[in-house]
């Protein structure tokens, strides 16, 4: 089967374009560069034109994601996956893929409602990439920009349309269950990164997504991200710590459209010739994370109080 090779970009309606600038340039270390005739701008992470792009939408969500064919007979077997699996699938036009920089896309719209863009031709930017803040700078490269967690009403419906269509693999499945109701997550690669997409299955959901994250190459460069939030007044919803499945050390730091960035270092990597799916029945790490341990105490203490 056909499959995106990574995530190559993403777009977010930012509705306070300045603090996004402020966030990536002196806490997260990426590079502002100015936008265009679409009034938008970009945040880059390395040789790609970007990895972030900025619109003055005001959604405060994830407006769309770019996923990466490796060459244009991948990407038109990927759209073709698409129909066949019943998904109305649009060509880009010449104004979209000049607006992203890239040869071609299609673009159709995912289980959790996020346009999801197929893309081929690497939009590369001439330019060397100018880190906005002292960092080693960010795993990146074949391995894409990072990771994304969609909220989705279905977790099925999620699958069905990364696993099935876009050829993604299955990582993991998490299952929390406690009295009156549970957890479901599904994590999902399509490179050697341990995810690069997954899915909270949750009802009603405000935002599409939940966080992105960024991989640093240097666990000073984390350290010092965690001590510049603090300096600089940005709220840590969750504390240091290292997940069980991905074996990231991270934190999560507000950013200014509401939800969160996962800024960590050492993920582990995957081998698809060996790798076995797994699953967890808790969403606790493997040390740290302590707000995390809270959140779903909180949620299992309200599905037993509604069950009453
Ligand atoms: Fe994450």
């Amino acid at each position: 089967m056909a499959s995106v090779s990574q995530l190559g970009y993403i777009g977010i309606g930012a509705s306070d374009v300045k603090a996004w600038h402020d966030l990536a340039t002196h806490v997260l270390g990426m590079q502002v560069i100015p936008g265009d005739e679409r009034s938008t701008s970009y945040l880059r992470m390395d040789e790609y034109h970007h990895r972030v792009e900025l619109r003055p939408s005001g959604s405060d969500d994830l407006d769309f994601a770019g996923w990466e064919a490796p060459d244009q007979a991948t990407l038109h077997r990927v759209a073709q996956q698409l129909e066949d699996g019943g998904v109305k699938v649009t060509a880009g036009t010449r104004d979209e893929a000049d607006g992203r920089r890239v040869i071609d896309l299609i673009h159709c719209v995912d289980p959790s409602g996020v346009r999801t863009e197929i893309f081929c031709g690497r939009p590369i930017n001439s330019k060397p990439f100018h880190a906005g803040r002292p960092i080693s700078g960010f795993k990146t490269g074949e391995m894409g920009l990072g990771h994304m967690v969609l909220c989705t009403p279905s977790l099925e419906e999620s699958l069905r349309f990364y696993r099935d269509l876009l050829g993604f693999r299955v990582s993991d499945f998490t299952e929390v269950r406690f009295p009156g109701g549970g957890l479901r997550l599904a994590f999902l690669h399509c490179n050697p990164r341990h995810h690069s997409v997954a899915f909270l299955e949750t009802k009603g959901a405000p935002k599409r997504i939940n966080h992105f994250m960024l991989e640093c190459n240097s666990l000073l460069d984390v350290g010092i991200g965690r001590d510049l939030c603090m300096q600089r007044g940005v709220p840590i919803g969750i504390d240091l710590g290292c997940h069980m499945n991905d074996r990231m050390v991270s934190f999560y730091l507000a950013n200014p459209s509401g939800f969160a960035v996962e800024y960590g270092w050492g993920g582990r990597m995957i081998d698809d010739s060996v790798w076995q799916a797994e699953h967890y029945d808790t969403v606790e790490s493997i040390w740290g994370h302590p707000e995390l341990k809270a959140m779903v105490a909180n949620m299992a203490a309200r599905a037993a109080g509604s069950g009453q």
